[in-house]
């Protein structure tokens, strides 16, 4: 089975085409993606109204490119796959809409990938974990830790009340006149820094929940900064290793008691798995890995390409849900909000309480 799959949420364009074995294997035959860092860069986050007109310039072409270096013609495959939200909603409505042209034309099922879900189901295309896992997914919009226990069966174990934790990143070196994505960039500072130097807070140290809060933090950056202020490039480094050190910390803690409640309900999972731009980030991964030792797991964190935005992510849980027998019809709508315990899965189209799973 071979998905096309198409990603236009935020401010990557990207198309890509996966295979999904008979046994349930992943192959990804092109994999193509076009950031637009350059055009949000001036205003240090991206414009919704640039990143949708971006992705009309350049989807078709992206597109044609993905089947090119695949090999392969319309006729040849089995389902067309897009984003339909959660994201900026103008560059949701470009890709659903190509990917709804494109099934009609071609006529082959369209599917309508939860951009979460995809985030969620990219370790089995990489490493064919089975179910039920672990997900701590850490991007720019969004911080979860998510119980995936099948195809559109996720629970949701901890969210973030405020910022997510790239936010919290992209906004403090967007303080610190750092450029953006802040992420790396201040990771890159980190390196240089002393981490022990400031004393910020780790919000929700010890709680019962699995929850997130990241904006006090940023706050207390900010207070430090400005009482030190104005910053030699030491102390730039000092704050974002200051600044890390905190998150790693708080990651740390937040996903132990996640873990903890996963065991409980679920028992124990297959794996501790890290997806989102927020992964590639190398002091957490130390600490997932740390982490995931400790309570006897596995830690699978995809290649840096497959845990930012791409279009691989989109075609595999295309394919996954294709497989399941889940498609859509091409009245489905975009959506700018769109929860992942929301995305229905085969389990959910026979429980006359899904909600009651939650
Ligand atoms: O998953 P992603 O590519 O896009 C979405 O937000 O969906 O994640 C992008 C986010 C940005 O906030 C970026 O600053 C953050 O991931 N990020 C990092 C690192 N690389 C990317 N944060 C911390 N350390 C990194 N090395
Ligand atoms: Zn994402």
């Amino acid at each position: 089975m071979v998905v096309l799959g198409i990603e236009t949420t935020c401010d990557e364009t990207a198309a890509a085409l996966v295979e999904r074995g008979a046994d349930g294997r992943g192959r990804i035959l092109s994999n193509i993606v076009l950031s637009q860092n350059d055009e949000h860069a001036a205003f240090g986050g991206v414009v919704p109204e640039i990143a949708a007109r971006a992705h009309v310039e350049v989807l078709d072409l992206l597109i044609a490119r993905a089947m090119q270096e695949a090999g392969l013609t319309f006729p040849q495959i089995d389902g067309v796959a897009a984003a339909a939200g959660p994201g900026l909603i103008g560059g949701v409505i470009v890709g659903l809409t190509t990917a709804k042209a494109m099934a009609l034309v071609n006529q082959k099922p369209l599917i309508a990938v939860n951009h979460l879900e995809a985030h969620a189901l990219t370790a089995r295309l990489t490493d064919g974990v089975p179910f039920p896992y672990c997900l701590f997914l850490a991007s720019g919009g969004h911080t979860q830790i998510v119980a995936v226990r099948g195809v559109g069966d996720y629970v949701l174990l901890g969210n973030t009340l405020d910022d997510a934790i790239g936010e919290a990143f992209d906004k403090t070196a967007k303080l610190l006149g750092l450029g953006y994505p802040g992420g790396p960039q201040v990771e890159q500072e980190a390196t240089r820094g002393d981490a022990s130097r400031f004393t910020l807070p780790r919000p929700m140290f010890a709680r019962h929940d699995a929850n997130f809060s990241l904006s006090g933090l940023k706050t207390a950056l900010r207070l430090e900064a400005e009482k030190i202020a104005p910053l030699s490039d030491q102390d730039v480094s000092d704050l974002c290793a200051s600044f890390q050190q905190a998150v790693v910390d708080v990651v740390s803690d937040r996903l132990r008691v996640g873990l903890r409640l996963f065991r409980e309900r679920y028992g124990a999972p297959t794996a501790l798995v890290a997806a989102g731009g927020v992964a590639a980030n190398q002091a957490i991964g130390k600490a997932l890995h740390k982490l995931a030792f400790q309570i006897g797991t596995r830690l699978i964190v995809p290649p840096p390409a497959l845990c930012t935005d791409n279009g691989a992510m989109i075609a595999w849980a295309g394919a996954e849900r294709l497989a399941a027998g889940l498609t859509d019809g091409l009245d489905i709508a975009p959506r700018a909000r769109w929860p992942l315990e929301e995305v229905a899965g085969p389990r959910a189209m026979t429980d006359p309480h899904p909600a009651s799973r939650i």
